[in-house]
């Protein structure tokens, strides 16, 4: 079975809606009209003529340091029959890519599967290394009392951000 990753179109929102929504317990929650709005900054994975998975990502702006702007990796999902074949990999490659065009600070993820992330060369971080997420998303967030509770695991890459690689 092979997958490919292809820039999610308008065509493709409400899969992308559906996908994160069956993963409410481990995706922060997203409307249809924010992944509408994003779909720019989103990428999709079929395979066997469907749509099995999706990724996007997110720039934090660093208060006074264009520069040290941190993009986060978000939305990752593939659908429970197509796990561990490789396709999220292959999405999260996607999105670092476009991501290395930017020349960004740092790629940061948040998230319950750590050993994803830490397959692709991102390392455990303290939560406190990445304010600029906890004030704009986990600020709002409604499943835990307060980021330092919420047992996520804040990542950072660790490799080199060659566009392309
Ligand atoms: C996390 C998720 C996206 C992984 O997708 P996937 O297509 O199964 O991932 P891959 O097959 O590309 O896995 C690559 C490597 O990551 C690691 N990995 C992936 N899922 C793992 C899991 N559940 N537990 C431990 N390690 C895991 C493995 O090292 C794997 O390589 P291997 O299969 O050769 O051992 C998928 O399980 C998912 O959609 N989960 C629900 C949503 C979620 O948790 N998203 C991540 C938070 S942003």
């Amino acid at each position: 079975m092979s997958a490919t990753v292809r820039p999610a179109t308008l065509k493709d929102a409400e899969r992308i809606y559906a996908l994160v929504r069956r993963n409410a317990d481990m995706l922060v929650p997203r409307s249809l009209g924010n992944i509408v709005e994003s779909i720019d900054r989103l990428f999709v994975a079929e395979a066997e003529g469907e749509t099995v998975g999706c990724a996007g990502y997110q720039i934090h702006p660093e208060i006074g340091d264009p520069e040290a702007a941190a993009v986060e990796i978000v939305s990752v999902a593939v659908k429970p029959l197509f796990r561990r074949r490789g396709i999220g990999r292959l999405l999260v490659k996607a999105v670092m890519d476009r991501i290395a065009a930017f020349r960004p600070g740092e790629i940061v993820a948040l998230t319950f599967t750590p050993e994803f992330f830490g397959s692709m060369g991102f390392a455990e971080i303290p939560k406190t290394k990445i304010m600029h997420k906890l004030y704009t998303g986990c600020i709002n967030c409604t499943k835990h009392d307060n980021p330092y509770t919420c047992p996520e695991t804040a990542m950072v890459y660790k490799g080199t951000m060659e566009e392309g690689k």
